[in-house]
Formats: C-alpha cells, sequence, structure tokens
C-alpha cells in the first residue's frame, strides 16, 4: 500500500445534558441520550500516517510521545479503523490542542473525533457523519457529539451502528459562550471510563436514566428557541443529578471542591443581579458557565474576582470535525 496521510481538526465539547453510565461499556452505549456544543475556539488538530515500515504505532500528544495508556487506546481506535479498511499497517499519529490540558477540558472528545475522521481518510474511507460519530464514540463516548457541527445530540441507539450523534443546530443558529472556571489543574483520580462503569451502583442512576430522555426534550426545544432561561434551569439540574449519582456510587465519587462550590453559590447570586448564566460540571471540579456572547465579558470579570480562580477560557460555538490542509509531520 501507498503511504497516506490526512490530518483533521475537531473541537471538544460542553454536554448540557451529561452523559454519565454505559448500558454497554465494550460499545460505549450510553446510559441516556445527551446534547452538547462544541466549543470552536479550542482545537485539537491531529495528522495520522500509516506507514508499512513502522513495528509499531506511534503516538505523539503535545510534543511528547503519549503515556502507555494513552496509546494503548489509541492503538485499539486504530485496530477498529484498519480492520474496517482491511489494513494491517501500523500509523504515526501525532496531535496537538491548542487548549491546556489541566484546564480539565476533556480532550478525549476532541481527540477521538479527530483521530477518527483523520485515520478513516488517510485509511481510504469514505464514511458518512453518522458512521464516523458512531466510529468515534468507540474512543470515547462524548468523541461521538464532535464529530457534527454547532450543537448535537447523541441519540442511545439499539446497537452500534444507531448510536451516533447529530446536529440539532449549526453554530450559528446561537452564540453562547462557555465560560470554563478553572478551579484545579489536578489530574482526576478517577477518570470518565472508570466513572461509567460505576454509575450503576448508584441508586439514583436509574432514576437519573428514565427521567433524561423528558428533560432533553425540553431542553433541546428551549435551545431551538434560544430560550437561556428554561435551558439554564434544565442543564444545571441535570448536572447536579450526575454529580448526585456519582457521589452516591460505590466507592463515592466526589468531584467537587469547596472552590466549586463558591462558584456555584456565586452564580446564583449574578442571576439575582439579573446577570442571566447559568452553570454545569464535568467530572471534575472545574465549572463550566453557559451565557450570551453579551454578557461573557460580565460574568468573566465577576469570576476572575472569585476567590481560588487559577484561569479561565472562554469559547463559543463550534462547527464539525473535518478534514484540512495543514500536516503536523
Ligand atoms: C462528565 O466521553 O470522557 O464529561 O467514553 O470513557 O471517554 P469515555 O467518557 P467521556 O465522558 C464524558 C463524561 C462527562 C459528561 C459528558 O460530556 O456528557
Amino acid at each position: 500500500m501507498q503511504q497516506r496521510k490526512a490530518t483533521a481538526i475537531a473541537h471538544p465539547n460542553i454536554a448540557f445534558i451529561k452523559y454519565w453510565g454505559n448500558r454497554d461499556d465494550e460499545l460505549r452505549l450510553p446510559a441516556n441520550p445527551s446534547l452538547s456544543m462544541n466549543l470552536g475556539d479550542l482545537v485539537t488538530t491531529t495528522t495520522v500516517a500509516f506507514d508499512e515500515t513502522l513495528e509499531r504505532d506511534e503516538v505523539v500528544i503535545d510534543g511528547q510521545p503519549a503515556e502507555q495508556a494513552a496509546r494503548v487506546r489509541v492503538s485499539a481506535h486504530l485496530d477498529l479503523i484498519r480492520q474496517r479498511a482491511g489494513l494491517r499497517s501500523a500509523a504515526r499519529v501525532v496531535s496537538r490542542n491548542n487548549f491546556p490540558v489541566g484546564a480539565g477540558i476533556a480532550s478525549s472528545a476532541s481527540g477521538f473525533a479527530a483521530l477518527t475522521v483523520t485515520a478513516c481518510a488517510a485509511a481510504g474511507l469514505d464514511l458518512t457523519e453518522r458512521e464516523l460519530s458512531a466510529l468515534a464514540r468507540r474512543g470515547s463516548g462524548s468523541a461521538s457529539r464532535s464529530v457534527p457541527g454547532g450543537y448535537t445530540e447523541w441519540l442511545m441507539g439499539r446497537g452500534n451502528a444507531s448510536s451516533f450523534a447529530r446536529s440539532v443546530a449549526p453554530a450559528g443558529h446561537w452564540d453562547l459562550r462557555d465560560v470554563v472556571v478553572v478551579v484545579s489543574r489536578e489530574h482526576k483520580a478517577v477518570g470518565s471510563s472508570r466513572g461509567h462503569g460505576m454509575a450503576v451502583s448508584s441508586p439514583l442512576h436509574a432514576t437519573r436514566v428514565a427521567v433524561v430522555p423528558a428533560i432533553l426534550d425540553v431542553c433541546t426545544r428551549a435551545l431551538l428557541a434560544r430560550d437561556l432561561a428554561a435551558m439554564g434551569a434544565l442543564i444545571e439540574q441535570d448536572a447536579v443529578m450526575m454529580h448526585a449519582v456519582m457521589m452516591t456510587s460505590r466507592p463515592p465519587l466526589y468531584y467537587w471542591t469547596p472552590e466549586t462550590m463558591a462558584v456555584i453559590q456565586a452564580v446564583q447570586i449574578w442571576r439575582a443581579d439579573g446577570v442571566p448564566v447559568y452553570f454545569t460540571i464535568d467530572a471534575g471540579p472545574n465549572v463550566h458557565l453557559i451565557c450570551e456572547a453579551a454578557n461573557a465579558a460580565e460574568v468573566e470579570a465577576r469570576a476572575r474576582a472569585l476567590p481560588g480562580v487559577l484561569d479561565i477560557l472562554v469559547s463559543g460555538p463550534g462547527g464539525p470535525a473535518r478534514l484540512v490542509e495543514e500536516h503536523l509531520f
């Protein structure tokens, strides 16, 4: 085979309705559907080259050879693509993020979305967006949502092929901002993959899974109507429900720190002051503040004045994962 190389970019995403728990860990079939916004200002760029002269896959992330666990996860994902394309060559993978990895933004979503689009192109596979999203899901669940553009919904599906994400509105639909309040740069003790496996041990998990589809429907309608007050109330409720599941798992998972709670309380005061802003929190202590672009500077200034805030990142909505011309090597 001729050496083939491709480069793609993808954005991470912030979930408004969260993915927590799988009904099939191996296939990463989620326990519930989820809804998110791609973060257009944050970008992962990945180049993949299949090369018959390589003995094994080489993976470089942000200029450093990837740690063993990350390399194994990337190789397992490449195996799915090699299988589909009937390819045997190992690959050289070089990936770069324009955002700090320690900021608590999951680079696995943009990482596996970019890897899927790049590696499929390099392997000569011509897949639909749905097929790419379902395939990205196998690498990291939330990566399925970074394949289509703008605001996306990941469907539970009935099986592997039908659990993919699709765009519910393009990035231009609503100029929202995610103001990420970084209160810790520490690597989380329990990563998402392990956390998903623990969800069922919480007695609250079944309740959350039962109510989320209806909440997601109302939230999607609020998103389409650009009704931040309606959407904000639901995203806060679901984030807290997810953390309630985490905190009541066995063993329990506590991602919040006192600084997390301080931001939550501040948001309530800011809203009472007339600033429309709502919070959501992923598997970590950092808080994502969701507001319209017109209020982002005010929200950022208020957040910067809080004690314990280490950094703030701001992003608007972003497009789909896509091939680009530039190559990283
Ligand atoms: C809390 O997609 O990172 O951010 O499939 O194991 O890679 P893996 O999990 P991941 O889980 C994301 C969990 C979350 C909520 C969300 O983004 O929906």
